[in-house]
Parts: C-alpha cells; sequence; structure tokens
C-alpha cells in the first residue's frame, strides 16, 4: 500500500508558531508562570498538554488580576493595541504570536486611519481576529459579513475608504462584497489579506483524493474546516473515513487499498498526523509480508 501525506495537512504556518512559542516560553526558566490569552489553538490535546505542563488560559484582563505575574502569549488571532497595553500595564511580560499576516493587518489598518480612512473590514464582527483589527484602528470602522451589512453603514459618499479582510473570509464573498460597495462609488482602496493556507490545505485534499483508493481525514469533529477537508474529500473519494484520531481508525477496510491518502485540518497537531501515517505504513508492511506469503504458498 502506497501513503501519501499533504503537505498542508495540520497546523498552518501562524498557529504552528504560536504553538511553538507557548513550549519555548514553557522551557525558558525565566519566564515565570505562562499563559496564554485565550486557548492557543481550538485543539484539546494540545491545550491540555500545555496545562499539564503549567500553562492557564487567560480568558479575559480580569482574569490577570486572579493570577501572580508571569508571560502572557498572544495567539495567531491577535489581539487589540489596548489588551496588550493593559497586559503590560499589570506588570506581566508580552509574547506576540499573533500570525505575521494578521499583524501586518494591524499596521494597514493603524496607517489608513490615521491617514483619514475610514476602515471597512470584511469578516465576522464576533471573531477574536475581527476584534483585534478593529482595536488598531485610530478612526471610524465598519465591519461587514454579508450584502444586507452594508446597509448598516454610514453614509460615505465623501470620504475615503480602506477595505480588509478576515484572514480566513471566503475569497469569492469577498470579491462579491468588494464590487457592492464599488459601484456606491466611493474613494476605495482594498488589500486582499486573505491568507490562503486553508484554500492551499483544500487544493491540495481534492487532488490527493482524486487519486487515491482511500482518504483518511483528521481533525476535530467540531472543526469546521476539517468538516469541510472531508466533504471535499469524499467527493472526489467514497472511501473517506473522518477521525480525530488514530483509536478512531478501524483497518479492517483498508486492507483492500492499495494507495491511501492522509490530510488534516487546520488544528490538528503533527504528532496525531504521523502516528496515522505510521499506523498506515506499517500496514503496507503487514500486506507485503501477507502477499509474498501467499506468492511462497501458491508458488
Ligand atoms: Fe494561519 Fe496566519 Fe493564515 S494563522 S490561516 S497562516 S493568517
Amino acid at each position: 500500500m502506497k501513503v501519501t501525506t499533504a503537505q498542508s495537512a495540520g497546523f498552518c504556518f501562524g498557529v504552528k508558531r504560536a504553538v511553538d512559542q507557548v513550549y519555548e516560553q514553557v522551557n525558558d526558566k525565566d519566564s515565570g508562570p505562562v499563559y496564554t490569552y485565550g486557548p492557543i489553538i481550538h485543539n484539546d490535546q494540545v491545550v491540555n498538554d500545555l496545562k499539564k505542563r503549567g500553562v492557564k488560559v487567560l480568558e479575559s484582563i480580569e482574569d490577570l488580576d486572579t493570577v501572580p505575574p508571569g508571560t502572557v502569549v498572544i495567539r495567531s488571532h491577535g489581539v487589540s493595541r489596548i489588551t496588550v497595553e493593559k497586559i503590560e500595564q499589570k506588570g506581566f511580560r508580552v509574547i506576540d504570536a499573533t500570525c505575521p499576516f494578521v499583524k501586518r493587518i494591524h499596521r494597514v489598518v493603524e496607517k489608513q486611519s490615521a491617514d483619514g480612512f475610514h476602515i471597512i473590514i470584511i469578516g465576522n464582527d464576533r471573531h477574536p481576529e475581527v476584534e483585534g483589527i478593529k482595536g488598531w484602528c485610530q478612526g471610524p470602522v465598519s465591519v461587514v459579513q454579508c450584502a444586507a451589512d452594508l446597509d448598516k453603514i454610514p453614509d460615505l459618499t465623501e470620504k475615503k475608504i480602506c477595505i480588509v479582510a478576515q484572514t480566513t473570509f471566503n475569497y469569492n464573498k469577498f470579491q462579491e462584497l468588494v464590487e457592492k460597495i464599488s459601484k456606491k462609488r466611493y474613494d476605495i482602496s482594498v488589500l486582499n489579506t486573505i491568507c490562503n493556507a486553508t484554500e492551499e490545505r483544500q487544493t491540495e485534499a481534492r487532488e490527493i483524493a482524486k487519486s487515491v483508493d482511500a482518504m483518511i481525514v483528521i481533525g476535530g469533529r467540531h472543526s469546521s474546516n476539517t468538516q469541510k477537508l472531508f466533504e471535499i474529500c469524499k467527493d472526489e473519494c467514497k472511501n473517506t473515513y473522518f477521525i480525530e484520531t488514530l483509536v478512531d481508525l478501524d483497518s479492517k477496510p483498508f486492507q483492500s487499498f492499495r494507495h491511501v491518502g492522509i490530510t488534516a485540518g487546520a488544528s490538528t497537531p503533527n504528532k496525531i498526523i504521523e502516528e496515522v501515517q505510521k499506523s498506515m505504513s506499517e500496514k503496507s508492511f503487514e500486506q507485503m509480508l501477507d502477499e509474498s506469503f501467499k506468492t511462497i504458498k501458491n508458488g
């Protein structure tokens, strides 16, 4: 059996970088107690492993008053400028693990709003990344997620507008909304700040699923990006299996497959992907032994 694992399976660059930074702080004796501002990632295995190593998750600025000073790691979504300042004012050291792609948006909106642009963020107003971006604007800002939201923004006919996007926003929807805003003939500067990590992961999964006998998609049951990966793969390959960890994998059907593909959602740790990959490769070895045994027997 041949096993093909997607290169883009699992953590994107920004999440991997943030998780690595928490482990670095844990191993650094000078860090004092280590905290993350919100869960570093939506993956229970990682959060629990960090918990075992003493890392506490803080949910709000008020939580800082309940713990001894130490190091606070900001996750890849980023936070507002005021949040960073408040954490520092309370005597904590800040390690900013905001994804550089998100940080770039912070810098753009900070500068453009200082230059008098009204900022429009295309994204989900309640998403922590968008909340963080809003917190770097120095003037008026509106968040637009769908066409109906456009009616809620003030009349901007005379204003200069700068449009940015939440990094995980759907590109086609972003284009549609930008077109609608452009029709109103505002003075617009548009920055496509969508990150292509998700799209790359999906495209690669689709390509692999097309060419294999079975596909394994690894990720949390509630992770929407993993569910999406599963749907994409299932469309191309009817033998697609959704598992959270190796324990969920029923290996029986795999005895008849010659080529198996593996991909994983954005919050699946490498360790879990490697375990599945290893188990499949061992299966290939068993198959090989089995086949040579049959040949000897028949021969
Ligand atoms: Fe990940 Fe950063 Fe993109 S966190 S999805 S690489 S914006």
